[in-house]
């Protein structure tokens, strides 16, 4: 993803069909091609007309937009969150066969979750617990603490860092899946790239300060 304006689509990392039979191919050129492109395409749209704002990143984007000008503000917000939210989700699938998290990370679930399937239940129960369109997240704190949270539509959990995240938008797998979204989720769960996720999660500890001690 580009640091900032003007933004561009990365491509799928994977072949459409790589992640059949939990994704379909159908599933992946719609959600990559049609619905993550039109996120990228609308910011740089509201962009175009504003350039005090083409220099923010795409993290000051999603968690600023309180303070740009009202006519772009909800498009910004909308459509930001909707950029680098799918930018994650791809990254983070991958074909079948799963792998697994890192020594560091799965220390990190053990201490924070218990174990993996106690961190799947926590990420499951906030897919199926958000009403309407959203997301589920695991997230770090600056401390490198896990936790699960949900959001609505296209919100980010910024500023805390997003290390694996379940889009729980119907364009995500009413395709396939139609409304059976427990299905998705599990199916979902199988594709979790866990290299790439503690590969985000080791970078967040080396590079972020330690939280404000209280
Ligand atoms: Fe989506």
């Amino acid at each position: 993803m580009e640091a900032h304006y003007p933004f561009t689509l990365p491509p799928l990392p994977f072949a459409y069909d790589a992640l059949l039979p939990e994704l379909d191919e159908r599933t992946m050129h719609f959600h990559h091609d049609k619905h993550f492109a039109a996120y990228v395409d609308n910011l740089n749209k509201l962009l175009e007309t504003h350039p005090d704002y083409q220099s923010w990143s795409l993290e000051q984007l999603c968690q600023r937009w309180p303070e740009l000008p009202e006519d772009i503000r909800q498009g910004v917000r909308n459509n930001a969150g909707g950029v680098y939210n799918h930018d994650l989700y791809f990254k983070t699938l991958a074909p079948t066969p799963a792998t697994a998290p890192s020594d560091a990370l799965a220390g990190a679930v053990a201490r924070d979750f218990g174990d993996l399937s106690a961190l799947k239940a926590a990420m499951k129960a906030a897919a199926l617990g958000q009403f309407g369109s959203g997301w589920s997240w695991l997230v770090s704190d600056c401390d490198g603490r896990l936790s699960v949270q949900k959001t609505p539509n296209q919100d980010t959990p910024l500023p805390l860092c997003p290390l694996l995240c379940c889009d729980v938008w119907e364009h995500a797998y009413y395709l396939q899946y139609q409304n059976r979204r427990a299905d998705y989720f599990e199916s979902w769960w199988l594709l979790v790239d866990w290299p790439q996720v503690s590969q985000t999660y080791t970078g967040h500890l080396s590079c972020r300060p330690r939280c404000p001690q209280s």
